[in-house]
C-alpha cells in the first residue's frame, strides 16, 4: 500500500558491465530500511544480469516497453519479454521519452495499460515543462497526463506515480519540498474527483528531480511525497542507500 514508502533508481542509458557489476555490489552490501519498497531500473541489455547478480530485496524495473504484444517492431521490447525474464516493474511517461522521443499521452496510457495486463507494475511519470509552469499550467499539463493513464488502466493497484517536473530533472535545480507537495496535493485530489478515493489514498505519489542524500529527508517529510524516483543519484550505490532510507 502507498505507507510503504517507494524508492526506484532509474539508471537510464549510463553504466557498463564493470559499472553496473560494482552498483549492484554496492547495493547488495547497502543496509536497507525495512519498511520502504526499493526498486532499480538498469538499461535492458543488463537486465538479466542484474537480475541474476542482484540481492532479492531489490526488485528490477525496465525503463520502457511496447505498447502492445511482440512482433515486427525493430528495436522494441514487448511487456511479455520483460515479464518472461524475471522483470517486475517498467518506468513509463519518462520525461525523456515524451520530449526527446516523442511519445504523446495517449501512446504512454496504452503502453501502461498493456504492460498491466501482462502483470508489471508501472512507475506511471508526469511532469510539466519549465515553461508551462511559468505559464501556470503545472497542473492542466499534470492532470492532462493523468487521464491518460486513467482512460487506459482498469486498475491503479500495481501504479505508481512518478512526479518529475522538467526543470528539476538533471539540473541540480530540486523542486523545494512545498513545491512538490503542493503538485502531489493536487494529484492525490485529481484521483479523487477522478479514480477514486480507495485510489487516492492506496496510490503512491513519488518525486523526481535533483534528488540526491542531502534533500532528501526533507522531500521525505511532506505528507504527499511518498517515496523518489531518483536519476543521478542512483548510480551510486551509498547515495541511492541513504535516499532509501531517508524517512
Ligand atoms: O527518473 C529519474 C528522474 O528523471 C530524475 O533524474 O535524479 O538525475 O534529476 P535526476
Amino acid at each position: 500500500d502507498r505507507f510503504s514508502f517507494f524508492v526506484g533508481g532509474n539508471w537510464k542509458a549510463n553504466g557498463n558491465k564493470e559499472s553496473v557489476k560494482k552498483l549492484v555490489q554496492e547495493l547488495n552490501d547497502a543496509k536497507l530500511e525495512e519498511d520502504v519498497d526499493v526498486v532499480v531500473a538498469p538499461p535492458y541489455i543488463y537486465l538479466d544480469s542484474v537480475l541474476n547478480t542482484l540481492t532479492k530485496r531489490i526488485e528490477v524495473s525496465a525503463q520502457n516497453s511496447w505498447v502492445g504484444k511482440g512482433g515486427a517492431f525493430t528495436g522494441e521490447i514487448s511487456a511479455e519479454q520483460l515479464k518472461d525474464l524475471g522483470v517486475e516493474w517498467v518506468i513509463l511517461g519518462h520525461s525523456e521519452r515524451r520530449h526527446v522521443i516523442g511519445e504523446k499521452n495517449e501512446f504512454i496510457g496504452k503502453k501502461a495499460a498493456y504492460a498491466l495486463s501482462n502483470g508489471l507494475k508501472v512507475m506511471a511519470c508526469v511532469g510539466e515543462l519549465l515553461e508551462e509552469r511559468e505559464a501556470g499550467k503545472t497542473t492542466e499539463v499534470v492532470f492532462e497526463q493523468l487521464k491518460a493513464y486513467a482512460d487506459e488502466v482498469p486498475s491503479w493497484k500495481d501504479v505508481v506515480i512518478a512526479y518529475e517536473p522538467v526543470w528539476a530533472i538533471g539540473t541540480g535545480k530540486v523542486a523545494s519540498p512545498q513545491q512538490a507537495q503542493e503538485v502531489h496535493a493536487e494529484i492525490r485530489k485529481w484521483i479523487s474527483d477522478n479514480v477514486s478515493a480507495e485510489a487516492s489514498s492506496q496510490t503512491r505519489i513519488i518525486y523526481g528531480g535533483s534528488v540526491n542524500a542531502a534533500n532528501s529527508s526533507e522531500l521525505a517529510k511532506q505528507e504527499d511525497i511518498d517515496g523518489f524516483l531518483v536519476g543521478g543519484a542512483s548510480l551510486k550505490g551509498p547515495d541511492f542507500a541513504a535516499i532509501c532510507n531517508s524517512v
